[in-house]
Order: C-alpha cells, then structure tokens, then sequence
C-alpha cells in the first residue's frame, strides 16, 4: 500500500495519516516532520530549512527529494507507506516516480483531502502539538482531555500571516501536482471539511476498493 496524501496545509494531512498508519501498520513519511527534527537538531540542513519554513516558503527539491529516497530505503517501508506533505511541486512528484521505479514500486493511489480556505486558516491557527507525544490537537475542534498534561505547543508557521503564504505557495507550485496524478488515473477525492472518523471511513473504503 504506496500512497500519497494530497491536500493544503491544514486540510488534515498529518491527522489522517496517523489513523491509517495505527490501522494499517505502515509508516507516514511527512517531510514536514522530517525537517522540523533537522532544525530541532540544528543540523546544517535544518538551519538552511528554518528560514524557508517560518516564512511559509517551500525547501529545495533536491534536499527533500534526497530525504525522501532516503527514508523509503528503511526496512519499515517494506509492506507500504503513506506519504505526507510530499510530493509538493511537479519535479517531486517526477523524482519521486524514478526513486520508487528504482526499488520496482510505484504510487497506488493518491487521496486529495478538499477543504476550503477558510477552514484552513482556523484549523491551522487552533493547531497545537503535543511536545510529548507528536499528537495533534486543535483547541476547538480536537482538544485534549488534559492541556497541561500533553504540554502543547503552536508551531511557527501556524500564523495567519505564514498560512496566506502557505496557500499562495500551495495554489501556485503544489496544486499542479493533482493534475499530474490524475493524468495517470491515480487520484481519489475526500470531503475534507466532515468529521474527523468520517473522513477516516472515505479513505479506508477508497484503499480496500
Ligand atoms: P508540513 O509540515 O507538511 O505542513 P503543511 O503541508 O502545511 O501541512 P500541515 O502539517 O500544516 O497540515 P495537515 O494537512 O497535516 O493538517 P493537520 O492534520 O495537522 O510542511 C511545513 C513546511 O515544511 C512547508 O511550508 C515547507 O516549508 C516545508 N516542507 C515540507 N514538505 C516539503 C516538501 N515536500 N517540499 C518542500 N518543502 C517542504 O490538521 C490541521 C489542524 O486541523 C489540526 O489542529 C487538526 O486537529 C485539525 N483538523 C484536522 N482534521 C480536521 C477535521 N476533519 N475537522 C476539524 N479539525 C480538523
């Protein structure tokens, strides 16, 4: 099970990919994540990676590519993976296709989460993290039982003023990436606006099809 998991900052990328990595035992690759360890290491690569990040501008093709070929090497990724936040500009998606042909692999499907701006910015300004467990939170629509006890925090680029950026960057060097995916049949759809489970259920009944 190769899959990639499409949509805009904020449209529940990260939260769903959990579910299905519980569900289906393989790994969520996000880069997001991948890189935000580089800079909490204050690797050369993490430092180089924060400027883009906090000022919602995406990192260069090769460093992310080379992050990626790298993690799909490990042995977890064997029986499938699910790919978060990644690809993100056409040339991803094209390294992405060789990297995987290499390893005689290729992307099963790709499942687009739609979610309209609005939602977008008040799900991304409520977004808080768990330092202790990576878990996502959002103070209205998914807080935790105990706030003090998950010890959250907001990342960076969670602000109003990075999120526009975030879209505009989306809309112009993200978006094209669906048509690349359609092209070769591979793109599935989810309201991305319904419940949490719900939308849990549509991707699961999309992969057991
Ligand atoms: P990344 O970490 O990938 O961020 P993103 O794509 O902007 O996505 P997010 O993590 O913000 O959102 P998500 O879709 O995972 O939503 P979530 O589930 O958390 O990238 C960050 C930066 O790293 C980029 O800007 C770029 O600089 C760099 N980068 C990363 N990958 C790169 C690449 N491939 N190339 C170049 N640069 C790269 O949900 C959001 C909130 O909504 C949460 O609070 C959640 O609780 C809530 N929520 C989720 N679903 C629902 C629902 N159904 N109803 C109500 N609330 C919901």
């Amino acid at each position: 099970m190769n899959i990639v998991l499409f949509g805009a900052p904020g449209a529940g990328k990260g939260t769903q990919a959990k579910e299905l990595t519980k569900k289906y035992e393989i790994p969520q690759i996000s880069t997001g994540d991948i890189l935000r360890e580089a800079i909490a290491k204050k690797t050369p690569l993490g430092l180089e990676a924060k400027k883009l990040m906090d000022g919602g501008n995406l990192v260069s093709d090769d460093i992310v590519n080379g992050l990626v070929e790298a993690r799909l090497q490990e042995a977890d990724c064997e029986k499938g993976f699910i790919l978060d936040g990644f690809p993100r500009t056409v040339a991803q998606a094209e390294a992405l296709d060789k990297i995987l042909e290499k390893f005689n692999k290729k992307i099963e499907k790709v499942i687009a989460l739609d979610v309209s701006d609005d939602e977008i910015i008040e799900r991304i300004t409520g977004r808080r993290v768990s330092k202790k467990t990576g878990k996502i939170y959002h103070i209205k629509y998914n807080p935790p039982v105990d706030e003090k006890e998950e010890d959250l925090e907001q990342r960076v680029d969670d602000n109003k003023e990075t999120v526009m950026k975030r879209l505009e960057v989306y809309n112009k060097q993200t978006a094209p990436v669906l048509e690349y995916y359609k092209k070769q049949n591979k793109v599935y759809s989810v309201d991305g606006a319904k419940k949490l489970e719900e939308i849990t259920k549509d991707i699961i009944d999309i992969l057991e099809k």
